[in-house]
């Protein structure tokens, strides 16, 4: 019994489940601890610190979910692509051209990135309460955007270019991605992840008619793949308020939301047979005691009454976050939405 995996798949739950983006990471002292003896590749790489890495948020709070500790960008180095990480990730060669699209490997996660998967048995078999495992993978644009471009930017201006100027090429690209991400999300199922999520940090970069031509087709692609693994999978659509009648199209049981676009909106365009998650401001944490409740009940409200809601932030926590905020919101969560 899961209230996260219910609420997935929009059925009554006992209370509001709550998790939150970025749990597992540097507002955490146990992380900055773990941190200042290990750089983030090395803690990515190991499995034993992976898994302590998920766990230490789990064992602190009485949260709903763990996702697993790795980055989106993961896989692509596992892939052989060349990158670091500082803070973002900086890819040494940026990708743009045919010649080193067609060169790109297929991924194969138990030769690739193994370190990934026998860190999520690590957390499975170490989850405080039972709390289900997240497995995640980039979405394909938004693995296009760092690829591309090159490091982490406000526009990925080189990345949208390419769009316009390579839209076959970069459509090959995004296949190649789609296809390595669903071989990816389904080793961690395999190997123990309890529902997928798909990171579109970028969506808000394009308009409607761009994000279906590249973006869409390619995140659809794979979730296809994933389907018949009969688990939930959350699609986060990063300032995609005005993206979400395309978004209500894709095949996926969650679709998680920033904190600009309104819960109770984006629900009527999505559709009941979905979940939604997410959406306090991760700014309202620095709000004092009294008014952070204010604005949970906010969210709450926006949310409504129906099942399939699944509290979160609207995007991650920021490093600089007071740990104790975080334990009074889940709390608080719990307490105000348990149903008798
Ligand atoms: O707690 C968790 O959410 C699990 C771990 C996790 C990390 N990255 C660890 C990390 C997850 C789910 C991610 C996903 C990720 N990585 C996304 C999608 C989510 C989002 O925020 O939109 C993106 C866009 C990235 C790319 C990335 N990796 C950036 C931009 C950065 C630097 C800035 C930052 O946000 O921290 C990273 C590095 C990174 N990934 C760190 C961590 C804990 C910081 C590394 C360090 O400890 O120095």
């Amino acid at each position: 019994m899961s209230a996260f995996l219910d609420a997935c798949r929009a059925r009554p739950t006992a209370y509001t489940p709550i998790w939150i983006m970025r749990q597992a990471g540097r507002y955490l002292p146990e992380y900055r601890k773990l941190r200042s003896q290990v750089d983030f590749v090395k803690l990515t790489r190991t499995p034993e610190l992976a898994a302590e890495a998920t766990l230490q948020p789990l064992r602190r709070f009485e949260l709903d979910a763990g996702i697993l500790f790795s980055d989106i960008m993961t896989p692509l180095q596992g892939m052989g692509i060349a990158l670091e990480f500082d803070p973002g990730p900086i890819v040494r060669d940026p990708i743009r051209s045919d010649a080193q699209i067609d060169a790109l490997p297929a991924l194969l996660p138990e030769r690739d990135v193994p370190f990934v998967l026998e860190a999520v048995r690590l957390v499975r078999a170490n989850a405080p309460r039972g709390v289900p495992l997240i497995g995640f993978a980039g979405a394909p644009f938004t693995l296009f955007c760092y690829l591309v471009c090159g490091r982490p930017s406000k526009e990925f201006a080189a990345a949208r270019a390419f769009l316009y100027a390579h839209a076959e090429s970069s459509e090959r690209l995004l296949t190649h991605l789609a296809d390595a991400m669903a071989a990816y999300l389904r080793a961690q199922a395999e190997a123990g992840a309890q529902a997928l999520m798909l990171f579109e940090s970028w969506a808000g970069l394009l308009a409607l008619k761009e994000f279906r031509r590249f973006a869409l087709p390619a995140v659809q692609r794979t979730v296809a793949g994933l389907r018949d693994l009969g688990i939930p999978i959350i699609y986060y659509a990063n300032q995609g308020s005005a993206l979400m009648q395309a978004v209500a199209e894709l095949d996926v049981d969650v679709v998680g939301v920033d904190w600009r676009s309104p819960l109770g909106a984006t629900r009527k365009i999505l559709g009941a047979s979905k979940a939604i998650q997410g959406n306090l401001d991760p700014a309202a944490l620095f709000a004092a005691p009294q008014e952070l409740r204010v604005q949970v009940d906010a969210v709450l409200a926006d949310a409504g009454s129906a099942p399939g809601h699944i509290f979160n932030l609207g995007h991650g926590i920021w490093p600089d976050t007071d740990p104790d905020a975080v334990a009074r919101l889940i709390d608080y969560v719990h307490e105000c939405t348990t149903r008798e």
